[in-house]
């Protein structure tokens, strides 16, 4: 089968990315496998300062995946520009990488985006309005909050010429409201979804089992509540939709693309094998030469598929 796919004006050599925040800025996973083999990937979330993150344990794992609370570490704008993008553009070259930026503000977003911009080494941007961490310091995510999408997708959009992505919540009880609000800010693409929010309590003592309390759950739990938001996402808006949670077989990254996701993102699997993305892509190479599907683009659900006219 044929992986190819022509996105925001460039070729993407498969349709699986490595999701944000599990791979890094591409080095820490570059001795495993050659990254120019897969899609592409997001680096982790990029704040404005560098940041620590959360009292550990920040990871534990259940029966349906993992939860996490990071808390968004990361080395900050501006050792991601010295250290981090030099080596991504010297070193990937095939792979399309998006940042993804996390303002605890409005205003940092928009601070991010303009530190960045003449920068190399990326194609675009991930916005990462939902991170149930921390990305803001108070309240809900800015995805659940419709003023702060508006404000957020539009001034990047004045900011910068590059593809910017949305990432959305998987809590959105109102999703097509918000896929709406992002698309005409002007996002041209939306990453579906964030982890869910979830706690968990060791039995014997009743105590948080991660550092920080609750977390964000992801893996396999996750993949219904992803397909589900971007079928829903595909009847509302014909840009291209990155599909991600739960994916860790091609018959995962199938049901995305069935669902309307032009591009998967692989998270959890790959903190169980670190070559996960790439053994998913030859995985679907042999998924559609067993099943005769010629090409990846084939399987994925657009909007007129979906009776809806853009
Ligand atoms: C350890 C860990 C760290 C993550 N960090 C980020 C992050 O910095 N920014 C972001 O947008 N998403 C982050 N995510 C969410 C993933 O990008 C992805 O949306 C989620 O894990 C669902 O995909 P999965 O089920 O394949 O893991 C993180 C997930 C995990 C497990």
């Amino acid at each position: 089968m044929r992986l190819t796919t022509e996105l925001f004006g460039v070729k993407f050599q498969s349709p699986v990315l490595l999701a944000a925040g599990t791979c890094g800025f591409g080095l820490e996973l570059a001795e495993f496998f050659d990254l120019n083999d897969l899609g592409g990937f997001v680096t982790k979330s990029v704040t404005i300062d560098p940041r620590h993150g959360n009292e550990a344990p920040r990871l534990t794992e259940f029966g349906g995946g993992m939860l996490n609370s990071i808390g968004l570490a990361n080395p900050g704008l501006e050792s991601t520009r010295r250290e981090k993008l030099p080596w991504i553009a010297a070193n990937v070259t095939r792979a399309q990488v998006f940042v993804s930026l996390a303002g605890h503000t409005v205003s940092e977003f928009f601070r991010l985006v303009e530190g960045l911009d003449g920068d190399e080494g990326f194609l675009g941007y991930e916005l990462n309005l939902s991170c149930p961490n921390d990305a803001r310091r108070d309240g809900p995510p800015f995805a659940l909050d419709l003023d702060a999408v508006d404000e957020i997708v539009s001034g990047c959009r004045a900011r910068t010429d590059r593809p910017l992505l949305a990432k959305l919540a998987p809590n959105d009880l109102d999703l097509g409201g918000t896929v709406r609000c992002a698309t005409d800010a002007g996002a041209d693409g939306l990453t579906l979804v964030n982890t869910l929010p979830g706690l968990l309590l060791e039995g014997a003592t009743g105590a948080a089992e991660l550092g920080a309390g609750p977390g964000g759950i992801s893996g396999s739990a996750l993949l219904p509540v992803g397909l589900r938001a971007v079928k829903k996402a595909r009847s509302e808006t014909h840009v291209p939709l990155l599909g991600v949670g739960g994916v860790t077989a091609p018959e995962d990254a199938v049901a995305y693309a069935r669902a309307g996701a032009a591009l998967v993102q692989v998270g959890t699997a790959s903190f169980a094998s670190p070559r996960a993305g790439l053994l998913l892509a030859r995985g679907l190479e042999k998924w559609g030469r067993e099943r005769g599907v010629s090409s990846w683009t084939d399987l994925v659900c657009s909007d007129e598929d979906e009776g809806r006219s853009s």
